[in-house]
């Protein structure tokens, strides 16, 4: 989608807490597997998915710089989270809590492809997140990356907390959340 088209704002698809959203790809971010939750709430098929970069569910309201944070980590073979805004097929929205990690080939130990779980995100953490990927994609389209990426240093600075401690607050993951998580990348992984 050109930057300067205004686009049509979908609906928010309201997602089932219970449920996983998973996706796994290569190294490049081409999307090897997803489970049939993904599917449906894509809304495109399971055909049109497979081999398809991951950014085929972008939305343009997610910054740059939450895509290039979690590139970064994941190419030092780091986790990350993140709350992510996600676009349907049809236009239609969802967001999600969602926690990136790298795929490690049993036998050779090597990274093989990276691994995404996802979950509804509470919606606090979008009251909170949403402000704050408004501004960055606001100066991002002005100023460019560098300079979305000194204004979230800045805003995490205020608050006085790396981006990690951060975005484990806003999503409070901890307790059920965290044992969710668990269980998703036992069954996944
Ligand atoms: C395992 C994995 C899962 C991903 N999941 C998503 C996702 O749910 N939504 C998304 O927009 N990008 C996702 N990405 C990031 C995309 O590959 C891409 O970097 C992002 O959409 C930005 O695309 P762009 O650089 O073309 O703007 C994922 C990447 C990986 C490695």
């Amino acid at each position: 989608m050109a930057d300067d088209l205004p686009y049509i704002s979908g609906k928010e698809i309201k997602l089932n807490k219970m449920k996983s959203i998973l996706s796994r790809t290569d190294l490049k971010g081409n999307i090897e597997y997803c489970n049939k939750y993904f599917v449906e709430i894509s809304g495109y098929s399971e055909q049109e998915l497979l081999g398809s970069p991951h950014n085929i569910i972008r939305h343009p309201d997610m910054p740059q710089i939450i895509f290039k944070m979690m590139w970064d980590r994941l190419k030092k073979n780091e986790d990350i989270l993140a709350v992510v805004k996600n676009r349907a097929k049809n236009g239609d929205h969802y967001w999600v809590t969602t926690l990136f990690e790298t795929k490690y080939n049993p036998l050779d130990k090597r990274p093989e492809g990276y691994l995404a779980l996802r979950r509804a995100a509470p919606s606090n953490a979008i009251s909170e997140v949403e402000p704050l990927y408004k501004k960055l994609l606001e100066i991002e389209k002005k100023d460019g990356i560098n300079a979305s990426e000194a204004y979230l240093l800045e805003f995490l600075q205020r608050k006085n907390k790396d981006y990690d401690t951060y975005i484990h607050d806003v999503v409070e993951y901890k307790g059920l959340v965290a044992s969710f998580f668990n269980a998703m990348r036992k069954m996944f992984s």
